[in-house]
């Protein structure tokens, strides 16, 4: 479970162009949720997705996970609970273009003390996305739809429990859109993972259990 305690995140601050990006955010997130969060643009979200994902620390406020506070953990240890529980999935899918599917989604095993089996564990893992007949194929010959789902199965190669996209539909059109956004529920229903959705579309909102709103840096 994610609980965040009066989260604030103030960028250049005391500087004259400072920005308060969060304000005495406080949020409970249940595992096994799957959650959309929405907001007019430069409200929050991806600072708040950052901080989530210790990408980034809060200015202040208590951040716990599974009942351990992270906020003031050092360097190293963030990453360490970042390689170990979060996956990421951004709008622009920042795959390496003329790498294959298959070395794509390896990258985080790089970084990964698991790495037995990796063939078969990418290629099960792109099966299960459709994925399986375009491993070999360089990404720069991918549609979109096809480029978010490698940069979701990157997202899971280590098998995080949370999941957390930033609007990871924002650049496909309507039907790919649902596409990624059924793959996101079938991982949240069949995996058992959190699963949060930073997103502008009502529509895929409304298929998530609960909306996080955010205005100015604060949740309603
Ligand atoms: N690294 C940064 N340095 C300074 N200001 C930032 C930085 N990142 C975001 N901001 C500012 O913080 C506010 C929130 O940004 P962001 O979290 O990206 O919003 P959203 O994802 O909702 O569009 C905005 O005013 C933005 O300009
Ligand atoms: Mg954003």
């Amino acid at each position: 479970m994610i609980e965040l305690k009066g989260i604030s995140k103030v960028y250049n601050k005391s500087k004259p162009n400072e920005v308060k990006a969060l304000q005495n955010i406080n949020l409970k997130i249940e595992a096994e949720s799957m959650l959309a969060i929405m907001g007019p643009s430069g409200s929050g979200k991806s600072t708040l997705l950052n901080i989530l994902g210790c990408l980034d620390v809060p200015t202040a406020g208590i951040y716990k996970l599974n009942n351990q506070e992270i906020q003031s953990l050092s360097q190293g240890k963030l990453a360490a609970v970042r390689n170990r529980h979060f996956g990421f999935v951004v709008q622009d899918f920042a795959l390496i273009e003329e790498y294959t599917v298959m070395k794509n989604v390896e990258i985080p095993l790089h970084y990964s003390k698991n790495k037995a089996n990796k063939k078969e564990r990418i290629l099960t893992l792109l099966d299960t996305l459709g994925m399986k007949e375009k491993a070999s194929e360089y990404a720069y010959n991918l549609s979109g739809g096809q480029r978010q789902r490698v940069a979701i199965a990157r997202a899971l190669i280590n098998n995080p429990d949370i999941i957390l996209a930033d609007e990871p539909t924002g650049a496909l059109d309507q039907e790919m859109g649902e596409q990624v956004l059924s793959i996101f529920k079938r991982i949240n229903k069949e995996q058992n993972k959190t699963v949060l959705i930073v997103t502008h579309d009502d529509k895929i909102a409304k298929q998530c259990e609960g909306i996080v709103n955010i205005v100015d840096g604060k949740i309603y």
